[in-house]
């Protein structure tokens, strides 16, 4: 480390927890205020979250063996630990989709052929540990947003709870892919950049083929509507992303760190519910309704 940037963002320790229960079977269809687009943008995050984690293990890994700094060898310990804990639990959560007709087999194969043949077979390992930086930073930036009670309000209380321990989680270990990119790495601002534009595009692409195939299943496309009303709750001027517009871009900044931006102390609620009963269904209500 180079001391210019606290580890962890302050006063965040990464607690490698085990991945709660939670009665991932309960969870209605439209589990989201009864909305299929709602629903769709989160099972769509979900279904890119097994194996991209994957695919970020691996690119942080490639560094391990290079890391001398003791407290980012434990922190990239914890960091692996935790991706792996939420790809089993988003795995539950998609084998939940297999019921309703989504080929969930065949959207993960297709997955790894881009990143692990594509990504991972054809570019540098500093470019790959480029876009799991980046990848990072967009679910960070979500996460720091997830975390907000207006967001979760109307959506069933076991899939909130779900995305909840997975967002404070990404935001304890927001930092651990971008500081082995820079200071193991030495993967520079080119880098840094070239692999956002990239995962920029590539990410939410994703994201919306994912969702078009669920509501076409859904039967709620080719209805110009849904996506009409669905683009306005995620983008219009007081949609769910758009107050992330900053946060993004200040990851193109020369001295950006992620640690820098953020506010932790929402979580810090959830953190310590669940260190105190290991409910992570009732430390979400609570953190929600507080
Ligand atoms: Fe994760
Ligand atoms: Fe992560």
């Amino acid at each position: 480390m180079d001391g210019l940037h606290a580890p962890t963002p302050p006063g965040l320790g990464i607690v490698p927890r085990k991945a709660p229960p939670l009665d991932i079977a309960a969870i209605p269809r439209f589990w989201f205020d009864n909305d299929p687009f709602k629903t769709r943008f989160f099972d769509a995050l979900s279904l890119l979250f097994p194996e991209g984690e994957k695919f970020f293990i691996a690119c942080v890994r490639d560094y391990r063996a290079n890391i001398t700094d003791p407290a980012l060898q434990q922190q990239v310990k914890d960091f692996i630990y935790q991706e792996g804990q939420h790809g089993a639990l988003h795995t539950a959560f998609n084998d939940r989709l297999k019921a309703q007709g989504v080929q969930v087999d065949r959207i993960l194969a297709r997955q790894r052929k881009i990143m692990f043949d594509g990504f991972r077979g054809k570019l540098p390992r500093r470019y790959t540990l480029g876009q799991t930086a980046a990848a990072e930073h967009l679910t960070a930036i979500m996460a720091h947003r997830f975390t907000h009670a207006d967001v979760f309000g109307r959506a069933d209380p076991i899939a909130r709870a779900l995305f909840a321990w997975h967002a404070v989680e990404e935001i304890e270990h927001k930092a651990v892919a971008f500081d082995v990119l820079r200071t193991v790495a030495k993967g520079g601002w080119l880098n840094r950049a070239a692999s956002m534009l990239q995962v920029s595009v590539t990410f939410p692409l994703h994201v919306v083929l994912l969702m078009n195939h669920l509501l076409k299943l859904d039967g709620v496309l080719p209805d110009p509507q849904v996506w009409k009303d669905g683009r306005q709750w995620l983008l219009g001027s007081d949609g769910l992303l758009r107050p992330l517009l900053g946060e993004y871009l200040q990851y193109y900044r020369f001295g950006f760190h992620p640690n820098d931006q953020g506010d932790v102390a929402r979580i810090q609620r959830w953190r310590e519910e669940f260190a105190a009963h290991g409910d992570a269904r009732l430390a979400t209500d609570r953190t929600l309704h507080a």
